[in-house]
């Protein structure tokens, strides 16, 4: 699936062009403002005292910018950021050699911290709560437990996942913040920063029209700006137009909603083959050929955001305004 649009996850072309997009400070990221507001108070309350930030945890969907605010929160307190994932901490000592290279103050950033091995996790709770950590250190006979103490540092974890975290490492977090998908006019704002970068002039009204298409997500909003931008440029138009905006995302089946062809195929399978369900998320997951977590973390919480399908307690079910825009009468059933 990694060669679809509307694909949350980053590929390497995204990692490169996300580089150069990346807003630096809290007054340049867009949208989000519950949470900007938040942190920005508890930035400058360490800052004041001259602590370090209490440890924070971002959660929600792929591509709504964790990981850029996580290197925001790093700038902002003027301190280093140490980036690193779940998976890559195999061992107690990987988190030690990380962690003693900090220097006070500074953040360590676990991507993906709902994959970090139990092992690991278990080491980290004491680093969180008191800054050290004691493990057992040689071989055989040799074997002697060792007390390591830490310089203070925040940790900065996210994930995709708040559900998988174990509740003992979730309470360590003294600030948890969930991203939500973005709203129009932010990712409308975002498009005309990505565009500047870009180095390409798009019109408001395709800003606008590209805004509504993004499924809440800037990383999808600069995808297809990057894909319109081509459209644009063989046309040899001087600023990106509404009409050709509405041409790409038509071949590019990307439709009114920001659904695209997978989504759209999930919900005609549900109402031809489970009469508009409820369905159970494997059976969904099973008929269009994605594993669970996909549509759990990708298709699922877009669809509801929607308000294209509901949540019962027997499964998700597709609701009258899913049947309206896919052009279906409810009589049909
Ligand atoms: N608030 C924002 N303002 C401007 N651009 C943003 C903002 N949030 C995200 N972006 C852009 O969206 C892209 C994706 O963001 P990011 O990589 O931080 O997402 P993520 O939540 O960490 O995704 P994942 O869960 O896949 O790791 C970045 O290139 C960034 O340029
Ligand atoms: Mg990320």
């Amino acid at each position: 699936m990694s060669d679809r649009v509307i694909n949350q996850e980053a590929s390497q072309d995204d990692k490169n062009i996300e580089l150069s997009l990346r807003p630096q400070y809290l007054n340049q990221y867009i949208g989000q403002h519950k949470v900007k507001d938040e942190l920005s108070i508890y930035i400058q309350a360490a800052k004041k005292r001259q602590e370090s930030l209490d440890h924070v945890l971002l959660y929600g969907p792929p591509g709504l910018g964790k990981t850029t605010l996580a290197f925001v929160i790093a700038n902002e307190l003027d301190v280093k950021l140490r980036s690193t994932t779940g998976p890559a901490i195999e061992k107690a000592g990987d988190l030690v050699a990380l962690l003693t290279e900090l220097n006070p103050g500074d953040v360590l950033f676990i991507d993906e911290i709902h994959r970090l091995p139990k092992t690991v996790e278990e080491v980290l709770y004491s680093a969180m709560e008191d800054f050290y950590i004691d493990i057992i250190i040689g071989q055989g006979e040799g074997t002697h437990p060792v007390h390591i103490p830490l310089p203070p540092f925040t940790l900065i974890g996210a994930t995709t996942r708040a559900g998988q975290l174990s509740a003992p490492l979730r309470d360590r977090f003294g600030i948890i913040e969930h991203m939500n998908y973005y709203e129009e006019e932010d990712l409308q704002h975002i498009i005309e920063r990505s565009s500047l970068v870009f180095n390409s002039k798009i019109s408001e009204e395709a800003a606008h029209e590209l805004s509504k298409r993004s499924r809440g997500t800037p990383r999808i909003s600069n995808r297809l700006l990057k894909r319109v931008r081509d459209f644009a440029e063989v046309k040899e138009e001087v600023q990106i137009s509404l009409t050709t905006t509405q041409q790409a995302l038509q071949q590019l089946e990307v439709d009114e909603a920001g659904l695209d062809q997978v989504d759209r195929k999930l919900l005609m399978m549900m109402i031809e083959t489970y009469q508009g369900g409820p369905v159970g998320i494997k059976t969904l997951a099973a008929n269009i050929g994605e594993d669970q977590e996909t549509v759990e973390t990708i298709y699922e919480p877009y669809l509801l955001q929607k308000e294209f399908i509901k949540r019962t307690p027997r499964g998700r079910s597709v609701t009258a305004k899913a049947y309206t825009h896919l052009g279906i009468k409810l009589t049909e059933r």
